[in-house]
């Protein structure tokens, strides 16, 4: 069968159905685990969620296993919702929420739901053991709604287990659940971080440490939307802490990424110690389409991202360095590309990159940089600026075939997209910039027969 051409070759797709975001990302047994919310049977994500898996030495190199986390158990009725993993005692415990629906009248935010946090090990290969619920909703702060999940544990270098959980509260406030453990099994509230006014809920919190600062990170719903922040239905940002987790306030919130298609990331240690991460490249609930739906799949992750402090509560991301084995040799740009490809440049004025109907503005003097389309290869995306820092602005842009990522001012700034080109090569244009030109290789996606 020949692959369709928008697949893409270095963003993880699953072979057939639906992706949503990463889970229990981990370094175990000498590869990464890299999990996702998955419906295999439903192109539309319209099925029970499962986790499905993917495992790569050298995040190169995948392995697709299949859907080693299943929901249908007493406390994961409906469905197996996002969550993280840590490696405990030669096993990686996937901590996650128990998604259940009653059927009946209810608006399933005060009424009719179930999430609950469970954990179950897995060796590598497969779920063992019981399914172990942790916590349910009477457990949680009782002026929390029935919308509490996503756990994302962790240890600390004083031995404590910690979690966090995304909730939204009576008054409809988003918030943070932060939760403490001798064990990873008996779970006590330490405290409850919110900022008033800033969105309903919160989902995929995540909080980790970076150079001796702390940050809180997370995808709000319910922002209001202006010109040149919050440009899309949900976001996904962070919050630098002064403080640590259990003391520190939330300082400002920065986008992660200020492109269409990002939402849900989590991060992750490397075995070097490099904090890396992975998210959803689409964004939920959005006006514009992904064709790809209609062809049995729909959605991917995007590029593994290094993540590094700037030093001043800013947060940069550049494509994990092993991606860079799979880049050819630079050279003057073509007029068309005719296969995944790497721009690198810089803008000392105002200039423009069209990728076939991708067009990328810069506009250093404004202090500005702009994403749009000019033809229908957007599937309904219309338009997202980034303020950047004045003065000449240099990129790097990843270009798979239906998508796209470009780093800005060294990592400072990031905009994700996908893009639907019809077949053919893509014809490429600048103006105003100087900018050089790669080829990417793909990733080598191999699919072990699912043991489950
Ligand atoms: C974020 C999210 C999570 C939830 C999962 C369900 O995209 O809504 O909060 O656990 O997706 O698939």
């Amino acid at each position: 069968m020949t692959r369709h051409f928008w697949r893409q070759d270095l963003h993880p797709e699953p072979p057939r159905g639906w992706l949503n975001d990463p889970n229990g990302l981990a370094w175990f047994g000498g590869s990464y685990h890299v999990f996702f919310q998955y419906c295999p049977g439903a192109a539309d994500g319209s099925g029970p969620k499962c986790w499905g898996h993917w495992e790569s030495p050298d995040l190169v190199h995948w392995t697709f296993t299949g859907a080693p986390l299943q929901p249908g158990g007493p406390h994961d009725k409906g469905d197996a919702y996002s969550g993280s993993a840590i490696e405990e005692k030669g096993l990686l415990w996937l901590y996650y929420t128990g998604n259940y629906k009653a059927p009946g009248p209810y608006d399933y935010i005060h009424a009719g739901r179930e999430h609950n946090t469970l954990r179950v090990a897995f060796d590598g290969r497969a779920c063992v053991g019981e399914k172990q619920l942790l916590l349910s909703n009477a457990d949680y702060p009782a002026d929390c709604t029935l919308h509490v999940r996503d756990p994302k544990v962790w240890r600390g270098a004083d031995g404590v287990w910690r979690m966090v959980l995304g909730a939204r509260s009576l008054r409809d406030t988003g918030r943070v659940l932060l939760y403490h453990s001798p064990d990873g099994a008996r779970w006590t509230l330490n405290r409850v971080l919110e900022k008033p006014g800033f969105g309903y809920m919160w989902e995929c919190p995540d909080c980790f440490e970076l150079d001796g600062r702390w940050y809180l990170s997370a995808s709000p719903q319910g922002l209001p939307h202006g010109e040149t922040r919050f440009q899309n239905v949900y976001q996904s940002g962070y919050f630098a802490l002064d403080g640590a987790p259990e003391t520190g306030e939330l300082q400002d919130f920065f986008e992660w990424d200020m492109g269409f298609d990002f939402y849900a990331p989590q991060t992750f240690l490397a075995p070097d110690g490099r904090r890396l991460l992975l998210a959803w490249m689409a964004m939920p609930d959005a006006e514009y389409q992904n064709p790809t739906a209609a062809l049995g799949w729909q959605h991917c992750l995007t590029l593994p991202r290094e993540v590094w402090a700037d030093g001043a509560g800013r947060l940069c991301q550049r494509p994990a360095r092993e991606l860079d084995a799979l880049c050819g040799d630079f050279g003057a740009l073509p007029a068309a590309l005719n296969g995944p490809a790497r721009l690198q440049g810089r803008a000392g004025q105002d200039g423009e990159l069209c990728v076939g109907g991708l067009r990328l503005r810069f506009a250093p003097d404004a202090g500005m940089f702009v994403m749009d389309f000019t033809d229908g290869s957007g599937a309904g995306r219309g338009v997202r600026r980034a303020p950047v820092d004045k003065g000449p602005l240099d990129f790097d842009l990843w270009v798979d075939r239906s998508g796209a990522e470009i780093y800005l001012n060294g990592g400072r700034t990031v905009l994700s997209t996908r893009f639907y080109p019809p077949e053919g090569p893509l014809p490429l244009t600048a103006r105003g910039l100087r900018a050089q030109y790669a080829p990417l290789r793909p990733m080598e996606v191999t699919e072990r027969a699912p043991l489950f």
